[in-house]
């Protein structure tokens, strides 16, 4: 195989591992608690081969990792998502889809890039109606069996799903149900998109066609007890730009952000769409309502990171902090009110999920150590802090651990009937000193005191975006 071409996002910590590998009991340091049973998943980009296009990190080879928690024990197994597009590849032996314009293809793959429904698999993955099911916005599901992470291929919810499924479902935890979005739906770079409700048992038992305001990538949504919030903000999407040759998706402030409002148990007959300045939310940590009067947590940015402007000239570094907003639904002319509430960074956000959609206290994300040197070259921040908010004080609990890099949290209650907060926080951390990964267990409510246990992966496990937990 060639080596990974110069490009940031295929070096170090992002650098593609090339194998998949058991480890059936892996090395622990301190303690691990022997009550974490279960299985915390993770979901990101690992391109199969060096990419001969140009290369987008948010378009690699899906590969999940699977820690596997059993008495005190942790095991780790790794494999690619086996989509359709991995597939051509591996017979071809080598690379051949483009990373950044699907348009730049290969001429004789065109036809199978457009009309693909899996895509690469790689930016979330959800356990929902018994399913273990790998998300790419701009794809349907890809389902994984959950214990050999075996790829099971396309789940169409049972031929109901015609189009792609948003990367952030969110479910409701106290009746079951999923609901998602999907966004150009009436081709790509279309403002058309669909709402759709799935039962407990997996079965989509309503479906909503409408359209945004502009095509735009949508990347998360917000769903509190009575409104579903779609957030369209100005990375907008367009057919003349990939025809042209350029980045499809670029930064337009000028078309400013569009909140779309919806109630919970309406239509998008009855949405209301609100103007607000321009910024940009990949992930809201959660959203409540209270007489009216919706509360959203969001990891928000001035401009959207990685994407340039419509010219083609790339948007400056920007990064994001925990900012609250507020619309008051009782006045006639509803506003967005948007508060910053820290300053040393904040994305990927989790909560103790059984308090999604309402009144909730604490969130863990990763933050900022900002005394060290960002290592790579188009940053200057790196993420090695893991974080937990008290939302209604505003403290702050924060561990940093220097020279590694930190992944998205995940939060675990100690048992099904543990009061908010009392469980544990697992996270994935990788240490560029020694090229090697170690997934961390620290006490929920005492980040700062740092992992009560660290299991030791004998190599890197690269960047990934999301994860689940699925308790034994
Ligand atoms: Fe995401």
């Amino acid at each position: 195989m060639k080596a990974w071409p110069d490009n940031p996002f295929l070096q170090g910590y992002y650098e593609p591992i090339t194998f998949e590998a058991n480890a059936p009991d892996l090395v622990v340091e301190g303690e691990i608690p022997k009550e974490l049973k279960g299985t915390f998943y993770r979901n990101g980009p690992n391109p199969q081969f060096p990419p001969e296009n140009e290369y987008h990190f948010f378009t690699g080879d899906g590969m999940v990792h699977a820690f596997t928690f059993d008495n005190g024990r942790v095991s780790h197994r790794n494999r690619w998502a086996k989509t359709q597009r991995f597939n051509i590849e591996k017979r071809l032996g080598g690379s051949y889809f483009s990373g950044v314009n699907p348009l730049a293809t290969d001429p004789k793959l065109l036809d199978f890039v457009l009309n693909d429904q899996q895509g690469v698999a790689n930016t979330n993955i959800i356990w929902h109606g018994g399913r273990l099911l790998l998300l790419t916005e701009g794809f349907m599901p890809f389902e994984m069996d959950p214990k050999t992470l075996d790829s099971l291929g396309t789940w169409d919810f049972y031929g109901k799903l015609k189009t792609s499924m948003t990367a952030h479902a969110h479910r409701d935890p106290r009746t079951g149900e999923l609901l998602f979005y999907s966004y150009w739906t009436n081709g790509p770079f279309t403002e058309g998109m669909e709402l759709h409700r799935v039962s407990s048992e997996g079965f989509i038992t309503e479906s909503y066609a409408f359209e945004a305001p502009y095509s735009a990538m949508i990347h998360d949504f917000v769903v509190t007890d009575n409104y579903i919030i779609f957030p369209v903000m100005p990375l907008t999407g367009s057919m003349d730009r990939a025809m042209s040759g350029q980045s499809p998706l670029a930064w337009e402030p000028e078309k400013g952000s569009r909140i779309g409002v919806m109630p919970r148990m309406g239509t998008p007959a009855d949405l209301v769409w609100i103007d607000a300045d321009p910024c940009y939310v990949f992930h809201f940590m959660n959203g409540r309502d209270r007489n009216g009067v919706i509360t959203i947590e969001a990891c928000e940015f001035e401009h959207a990171p990685l994407f340039p402007y419509a010219s083609g000239e790339m948007t400056p570094n920007t990064h994001p902090n925990m900012s609250r907003w507020s619309i008051d639904m009782n006045e006639s002319d509803p506003k967005l009110i948007r508060q910053t509430i820290g300053d040393r960074g904040a994305e990927f956000p989790v909560i103790d999920s059984r308090f999604a959609m309402q009144e909730y206290r604490y969130g863990w994300y990763t933050s900022t150590d900002l005394k060290v040197p960002a290592p790579i070259p188009d940053s200057d921040f790196i993420y090695n802090c893991v974080d937990r908010i008290d939302v209604v004080t505003g403290e702050v609990d924060s561990y940093s651990f220097d020279n590694c890099y930190v992944t998205e949290p995940m939060y675990v209650p100690r048992s099904d009937s543990a009061q908010e907060g009392d469980g544990y926080v697992l996270d994935l951390i990788y240490n560029r000193d020694t090229n090697t990964s170690d997934m961390c267990v620290f006490n929920a409510l005492e980040i700062s005191a740092g992992p009560i246990g660290r299991a030791k992966v004998s190599h890197r496990v690269p960047v990934s975006f999301h994860g689940t937990w699925v308790g034994a």
